[in-house]
């Protein structure tokens, strides 16, 4: 079972209009609403996947009731931790060219005592999870050592976890040794303080972000692959798409294929792989079922190509 935790879960409603045009009122057409927040994307995932998953997340309203509703509707077991505020809505305007313009809520303030709340329920939970993976960024009101906390707390009661944030959140947990991390290109130069402009480049970085404390790194690099840096050596990997629809939760849909592949190495980056892009061909944040990987597509290899220049470097 894979237990994900959602600090700031949100609603994703969709509006269609014909243009998108300030100051206008503009009417939808279809309008949708999806689940959301990377730590419930990586659930959604894990259950087309067809695994079993427990999505932990603060809900608060009519909005948060909504959520777990159609977290159900998913297959999606969820323990969610009642608080005070209303769960965000996101809302992304879908124009017939596929520009998507989002804005999203900051969401509820959490109290303390929620904070505290949500790490009992995870530890509660933890017991029969093979791997807790923590996503995304922290709501108001909770610290930036608050996945710290998590980690530490968790790792005692013997879970092996997986952490995909950013910033400050991430830095001040690698020193509780996650199992795992799963940066982008982006959030990988962020961390380091560095531009990557080659995979060599990603290899020391993630190298630097495994002495601060990481035991492994997968790194997804957009359409130039995947990196795993672990104990057992480093590994990198592409997968061929013939076109992306939408690259919307590829990172989600990749460490949730990580996880369930064992979450170590290099046949789990395999299928990290195919699962960012089966879901980068499918549309908005839809996530991949197993007849839509493609496993001959996948390359993975010990042979680092180091010298490559990445197409999307980050400056
Ligand atoms: N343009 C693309 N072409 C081919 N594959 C892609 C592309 N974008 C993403 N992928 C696949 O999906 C994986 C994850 O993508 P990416 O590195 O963009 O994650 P991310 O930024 O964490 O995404 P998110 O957080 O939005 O889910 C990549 O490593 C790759 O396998
Ligand atoms: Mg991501």
């Amino acid at each position: 079972m894979i237990l994900t935790v959602t600090p700031n879960p949100s609603l994703d409603r969709t509006y269609e209009v014909p243009r998108l045009e300030r100051g206008a009122v503009l009417r939808a057409g279809a309008d949708r609403v999806d689940p959301g927040g990377k730590g419930v994307n990586v659930s959604r995932a894990v259950a087309a996947a067809g695994h079993r998953t427990v999505a932990v997340l603060p809900v608060g309203g009519p909005e948060g009731a909504l959520l777990l509703r159609l977290l159900h509707e998913y297959g999606i077991e969820a323990a969610g931790l009642p608080v005070g505020g209303s769960t965000r809505v996101n809302v992304a305007v879908a124009e017939p060219d596929g520009t998507l313009t989002k804005v999203n809520a900051a969401g509820p303030l959490l109290t303390a005592d929620e904070a505290e709340t949500l790490i009992q329920s995870v530890r509660s939970r933890s017991a029969d999870a093979d791997w807790i993976a923590c996503c995304g960024s922290l709501p108001r009101g909770l610290a930036p050592e608050w996945y710290a906390e998590l980690v530490a707390r968790t790792h005692a009661a013997g879970a092996r976890i997986a952490l995909d944030t950013s910033g400050p959140a991430l830095t001040a947990a690698l020193r509780e040794r996650p199992d795992v991390v799963k940066p982008n290109a982006e959030e990988l130069a962020q961390a380091v303080g560095r531009p990557l402009a080659t995979v060599g480049d990603a290899v020391a970085a993630a190298g630097e972000l495994r002495a601060l404390g990481a035991r492994a790194v997968l790194a997804s690099l957009g359409a130039d692959g995947q990196l795993l840096v672990d104990a057992s050596g480093t590994y990198f990997g592409t997968a061929r798409v013939p076109a992306v629809r939408s690259n919307v939760g590829a990172g989600d849909a990749s460490l949730a294929g990580f996880l369930i592949a064992g979450g170590t190495g290099p046949e789990a980056l395999a299928s990290a792989l195919a699962h960012g892009a089966a879901a980068v061909q499918l549309p908005g944040s839809a996530m991949p079922t197993p007849s839509d990987l493609d496993p001959a597509a996948v390359t993975v290899t010990g042979d680092v190509p180091l010298d490559r220049a990445l197409t999307e470097p980050v400056p």
